[in-house]
This record gives structure tokens, C-alpha cells and sequence, in this order.
């Protein structure tokens, strides 16, 4: 999942931390809940099942804290920074029962799956924990929550995929939304506590998937982004006997993989935009590029972490690639689809990483010239496999200073690839009025850049194609040539 700190090239969606959903349920219904979530896309559109699930239970949402019956914190376990901050965030609100004694705090996510009834222990004031695994339990949790009691539910499972349930789109801008096509991940890369806190990978039935997804057009929606933590191990059968290990072996003939999952999807309608995230190198397969290559709709972007430009810190981060293989693999792509924009996830200081291994990575991203990176100094994490394996001896010091070298060639980087795209023509996405000018409009390019015109008649939600005139930090400037035909 793409993440939230240190990013060249903010967007958004990477910037939403601790944001409210509001506006959703039963306008009769007298309980309100408030719900925050913090981390990755998968946190946002899990927030809006869980909001979903409770609104069928007479549960409005509130975006006035002060109005709530329950504040629901949906909260993110993935480097300790993300803990501190929740964790200080939670301190504020428990402090609100002092003016509402009736208020119920609830901590759903990573955080609630790590900790489980330790978070009751050590924060006194929380009265409900659910885990990324639990939500269709949540009203239950709630009515016991009546009789005084506290309630927990952290049972992780190898099925839950939510698929029957239609999340509630909330703060949509009712052009772009998420659909998550699976849950958890398989993979123990050492450094990372995901397996723990989301478990076993599943993929979720495509007929609901495509459901999901032709409600969204038909709603109005353009783009949608699939989710999931490594989506090109998706893979679905109907025939009950194909299951776990026996479904990761079968023939493709026999399977839904990602890539006929993504025509599937694409076959809907041409100005129906597909973007998925994230990939792991090494799953991601030809089939798939070459469904990216045949399909205009589906976006030439692919976010592919590399963590590492170091093959012996790869293979002690259990990445199963090594340095020359993942570059191969960005070949492979930039052959099959040549204008395709690639993204990283970096991690410096892992454990023995030296001086000589972290020049490695600052080669890698000069080498491949990344399009956007999101990059984090390593953070040990309780429970992983790296905890109990390796000492985390790269002091903090050293992290911080091998991130702001390497954010600083992402940064040339990016002047590369903006300086690029002057005279170039987009098709853009417009997806809402410039943060600065409301005479201006702004939407994404296939690649998932930034493009801001100036408004004329045009409306978000609209096709245009823009030609680019200058770039200027990480927005690029250009003027409508014309409306998309499909
Ligand atoms: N410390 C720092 N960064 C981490 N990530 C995952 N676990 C850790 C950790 N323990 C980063 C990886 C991953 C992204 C979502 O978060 O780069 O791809
Ligand atoms: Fe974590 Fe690796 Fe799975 Fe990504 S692929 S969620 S980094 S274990």
C-alpha cells in the first residue's frame, strides 16, 4: 500500500491522516459515530465497510466529534511513528468523556490486532477493539457495550473478504473510489508486521468485485483504484476444490488472475478509468502489462517497491528478488508499456545495512528515475521477523541522514520526469478545482500526475486532453486543447 510520510510528490490520498468520514446512515437514528482513519488506502476503504455495517444498524456518522455517541479510530501498526501519533490523538478524545461520560471510544485496524485487549490494559478509557478482520461483528460489540462492559473481537480469517457488503462512499468526490479486491498477505518480507495485523491473503469473488465496480459508473464514478496488499497474487476459482495452496498452483486456464481481473474490470466502459496498487515485483507478470498495453483505460502507472537497491539486504528483507532481477523487471515493464510511470517504497537503515549497501539504493533510484517514491527510515516493529532475527544496529542518526540523501535524489528525479511532460499532451481525469484558484481545475494523467488548467466551462468528472506548458514543484501547468471523445 502506498503510504503516508516522507513522499516527493504529495498527493491527497497520501496525505490523509486522520480523516473523518461524515454523512452516512439512517437520518432518523439517534446513535452517531465518528470514525478517523490513519495509514494506507486499504485503512480508508475499510473505514467505509465498518461505517456501512453500522449504518445498517441505525448508526449515522457525524463529522463534529462533539455530536458523537462513539469515535471509532480505524489506526495504522506499520512504522512506530504511526503508533505514537494515534496513540496521542487517543489521549485527546478519551479525554472528551470527561465532558461526555456516555461517549464509547473504539480502536478498529493494525493497532487493534497488534495490541488486542493490551489496548484495554493500557489505555483504560477505550471500550471496544475490533480487528481488520471483525467489522461485521461491530453492532454486536456495540450492544454489549450497554451493559458497561468492554467488548473485543481481534479474530483474524482466512475467508472475510466484506465482499457482500456495499461500502458507503463517504467524502467521495464521486469521481474516484476504491474497490479492495483481497485482504491480508502472505509474503513475510522480515521487516514488515502486515501478515500479523491483517493475515492470510484471500481474494474476494470477482462477481462482486465487478458488481461493486459497475454500480460505481453507473453512479458517476470515472476511476477506481483496486486495492490490495500485493495484487498480482489476486487469483479466484469457483470450483470449491481449488483452495489456498492447490489454488496458487493451478493452471492459469483454470484461475481469475489479476490479469484477467483487470480486463474484466476494464471491459466495462472506455472512460472508465483502472488503477490498482500495490504490486510486488515479483509477482507482477507479463500478462499483466500486456493487459495494461491493450487496455487505454487501464492507467499507466505502477507503484513497485524495491525497499532496498542492495541484493543482501533484499535477501535478509525476504524480498525474494535481487537488485539486477528487480531492474530487469523495470526494463521489462518500460519495453512493454514504454510511457508507463513507476513508483518506489524505500526503506534506509534496515538492520546491518552499511554505508556501502545504502549507495546501492541511492544507484537504484538514480538508475531507474523513479516517478514518485515513498520513502521511511526503518522502524523496528514487535513481532516481525526481523525483531526476533536481527539486531536493529543502524543507529538513528545514520537513518535519518541516508533518508534525506535519498529524498533528495528523488528529488531530482522529479524535476527529470516533470521537465519531461512540458509540450506533451495528457488526457486528464478532472477530478475538482484548484487548492489555489477556483479559476483553475486540476485531475490526474494517466501516470497519476498532477495537471492544473485554467477552468473555462469544464467540469470535474470530465475528460480533457491538456497540453503542458511548464511544471513547477510537483504540479505541472497546461491548457485544454480539447474534450476526450470515447
Ligand atoms: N519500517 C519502515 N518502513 C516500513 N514499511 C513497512 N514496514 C516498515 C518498517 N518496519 C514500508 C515499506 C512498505 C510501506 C507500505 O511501508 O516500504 O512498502
Ligand atoms: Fe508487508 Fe511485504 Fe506484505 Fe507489503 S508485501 S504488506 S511489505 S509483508
Amino acid at each position: 500500500m502506498q503510504e503516508t510520510e516522507n513522499t516527493v510528490e504529495k498527493t491527497i490520498d497520501e496525505n490523509r491522516q486522520g480523516e473523518v468520514l461524515s454523512g452516512v446512515g439512517n437520518k432518523n437514528s439517534s446513535k452517531k459515530m465518528y470514525i478517523e482513519s490513519y495509514g494506507c488506502q486499504m485503512n480508508f476503504s475499510d473505514s467505509e465497510i465498518a461505517a456501512s455495517v453500522l449504518s445498517k444498524k441505525g448508526y449515522t456518522t457525524t463529522n463534529n466529534i462533539d455530536d458523537a455517541d462513539v469515535v471509532f479510530l480505524n489506526t495504522c501498526s506499520i512504522r512506530d511513528n504511526a503508533e505514537v501519533t494515534i496513540k496521542k490523538r487517543l489521549k485527546h478524545i478519551v479525554g472528551n468523556k470527561r465532558k461526555n461520560p456516555n461517549l464509547k471510544v473504539g480502536i478498529l485496524g493494525c493497532m487493534a490486532e497488534r495490541l488486542k485487549s493490551k489496548l484495554l490494559e493500557e489505555e483504560k478509557l477505550v471500550d471496544l477493539v475490533a480487528g481488520p478482520d471483525a467489522y461485521r461483528d461491530l453492532p454486536n460489540l456495540m450492544d454489549k457495550l450497554d451493559g458497561g462492559d468492554k467488548s473485543v473481537n481481534v479474530q483474524l480469517s482466512r475467508d472475510e473478504t466484506y465482499s457482500d457488503i456495499d461500502p458507503v462512499r463517504i467524502n467521495s468526490n464521486g469521481i474516484t473510489a476504491f474497490i479492495s479486491i483481497m485482504r491480508g498477505c502472505d509474503n513475510m518480507c522480515t521487516f514488515c508486521v502486515v501478515p500479523f495485523t491483517r493475515g492470510r491473503e484471500r481474494s474476494r469473488d470477482p462477481k462482486s468485485i465487478l458488481d461493486e465496480a459497475k454500480n460505481l459508473y453507473a453512479k458517476g464514478y470515472k476511476e477506481i483504484t483496486l486495492l490490495g496488499q500485493n495484487v498480482d497474487s489476486y487469483r479466484w476459482s469457483d470450483d470449491p476444490n481449488l483452495r489456498g495452496k492447490s489454488l496458487k498452483e493451478a493452471p492459469r486456464k483454470d484461475v481469475i488472475d489479476f490479469s484477467k481481473l483487470l480486463e474484466l474490470v476494464a471491459e466495462i466502459a472506455p472512460d472508465f478509468r483502472i488503477r490498482f496498487t500495490t504490486s510486488h515485483p515479483k509477482d507482477i507478470t507479463d500478462d499483466v502489462l500486456y493487459s495494461m498495453k491493450k487496455y487505454d483505460n487501464i492507467c499507466k502507472y505502477i507503484h513497485l517497491p524495491a525497499q532496498s537497491g542492495n541484493s543482501r539486504i533484499l535477501e535478509k528483507m525476504n524480498r525474494t528478488y535481487t537488485r539486477e532481477w528487480y531492474l530487469e523487471k523495470v526494463n521489462k515493464i518500460r519495453e512493454i508499456i514504454p510511457e508507463c510511470a513507476i513508483s518506489t517504497d524505500i526503506i534506509t537503515g534496515f538492520c546491518s545495512e552499511s554505508d556501502g549497501d545504502h549507495q546501492d539504493t541511492v544507484s537504484l533510484m538514480k538508475e531507474v528515475v523513479y516517478d514518485y517514491a515513498y520513502m521511511f527510515f526503518y522502524s523496528e516493529r514487535p513481532g516481525t521477523l526481523a525483531a526476533k532475527k536481527f539486531d536493529d544496529d543502524v543507529p538513528l542518526a545514520t537513518k535519518k541522514s541516508r533518508l534525506r540523501e535519498i529524498i533528495d535524489v528523488q528529488t531530482e528525479n522529479n524535476k527529470i520526469t516533470n521537465n519531461k511532460c512540458v509540450g506533451e499532451t495528457y488526457q486528464v481525469l478532472i477530478e475538482k478545482f484548484s487548492k489555489k484558484s477556483d479559476k483553475d481545475l486540476c485531475g490526474r494523467n494517466s501516470n497519476y500526475r498532477t495537471i492544473v488548467f485554467p477552468a473555462e466551462d469544464y467540469k470535474a468528472g470530465e475528460y480533457v486532453n491538456v497540453k503542458i506548458v511548464r511544471a513547477t514543484g510537483g504540479t505541472l501547468i497546461g491548457e485544454v486543447v480539447g474534450r476526450v471523445e470515447f
